[in-house]
């Protein structure tokens, strides 16, 4: 089985074609961060208007790259939700042309069971699993049993990570995209110089919250500040020890995560999906962590941690194996949790 996936919910439009196989024939993702970077983040109608510009060439590309012609293709797959309603637009409607044309299946993806399912292509991971799901719009802590079958154990009950990571990157003045430029600087900065709050910690549960400590970024930043400006190695100390906070807290809400999840299940394996698991340091973290808790961490290949269409199309193959295919009429949604998948 060989599946076109189409990825268009946020500021990258990315085609990809794998097989049932495990093979990512092509893996084409073109960033917009040129046209956003200005903004200091992404302008919703800027990206829905270059989804539209680059998305022939990119399916094309994609297509081109794979050595497949259209016939070889088994069906169409695309990100039908959740994201900025522009670009998801674009891309369920050029799947939906595709599928319509070719008279191939349709297969609507939610872009976080995207995220969910990518080690099952990556490492052939089983059902069920534990997951730490962290990108730039969620947080989440789920038991993954199936596809489509998520528990919520956990949530961010204001930011998600990924958002703290940028927020943090403005506010510092290290423009947009944030999260890399926040690891990069932490790389020769001292995470203990800083003693940021760590919300949540102690607490039952495995939910987060992030807005008091990016507050507290910005108090820290303000006072160093000479003249507006931060010094080269303040600025690495104040992201090395914000990205130190942050894996403190993560560790210390999946511990607790680990206990709830084995009270209901057997599986001993974590999964670390989403474009903040692309983070050496958070992921080194969590290694120790859940070696604790003999559980075994297992996270994409970075390049498959931020968005991609290889994990739409990889999503797009599980649902189509179990027959699930979905209409044309389907529409995309802006707000899609992952716990309200319908598979018919
Ligand atoms: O999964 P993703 O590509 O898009 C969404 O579905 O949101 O995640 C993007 C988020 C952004 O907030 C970005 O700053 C963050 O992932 N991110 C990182 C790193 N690379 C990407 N955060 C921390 N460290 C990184 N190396
Ligand atoms: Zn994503």
């Amino acid at each position: 089985m060989i599946i076109l996936g189409i990825e268009s919910s946020c500021d990258e439009t990315a085609a990809s074609i794998v097989t049932d196989e495990r093979k990512i024939l092509s893996n084409i993702v073109v960033s917009q961060t040129l046209e956003h970077k200005p903004f200091g983040g992404v302008v919703p109608e800027i990206a829905a208007r270059a989804h539209i510009t680059n998305m022939d060439r990119v399916v094309t590309l994609a297509l081109k790259e794979s050595g497949c012609t259209w016939n070889d293709i088994d069906g169409i797959a695309a990100t039908t939700g959740p994201g900025l309603i522009g670009g998801v637009i674009v891309g369920t409607m050029a799947g939906k042309a595709f599928a319509s044309a070719l008279k191939k299946p349709f297969i609507a993806v939610n872009h976080l069971e995207g995220h969910a399912l990518t080690v099952r292509l990556t490492d052939k991971v089983e059902f069920p699993y534990l997951l730490l799901l962290i990108s730039g719009g969620h947080c989440l802590v789920m038991a993954v049993e199936g596809v489509g079958k998520y528990v919520k154990l956990g949530t961010t009950l204001d930011d998600a990570l990924g958002e703290a990571f940028d927020k943090t990157a403005k506010m510092l003045g290290l423009g947009y995209p944030g999260g890399v430029q926040v690891e990069e600087q932490a790389k020769s900065g001292d995470p203990l110089r800083h003693h940021f709050p760590m919300p949540l910690k102690g607490r039952e549960g495995c939910d987060f919250s992030f807005s008091g400590l990016k507050t507290a970024v910005r108090l820290v930043a303000q006072e160093i500040a000479i003249d507006n400006k931060i010094a080269a190695q303040d600025m690495r100390d104040i992201c090395a020890s914000f990205q130190y906070t942050v894996s403190e807290v993560v560790k210390d809400r999946m511990q607790n995560a680990f206990t709830l999840f084995a009270k209901k299940y057997a599986s001993k394996t974590l999964v670390v999906a989403g474009g903040v698991a692309a983070n050496q340091y958070l992921r080194k973290s969590l290694e120790v962590v859940t070696a604790k808790h003999d559980f075994t961490l297992v996270a994409p290949p970075i390049k498959l941690c931020t968005d991609n269409a290889a994990m739409i199309a990889w999503a797009g193959i599980e649902r189509l194996k179990l027959g699930f295919t979905d209409s044309l009429s389907i529409e995309a949604r802006a707000r899609w949790p992952l716990t309200e998948i319908e598979s018919v």
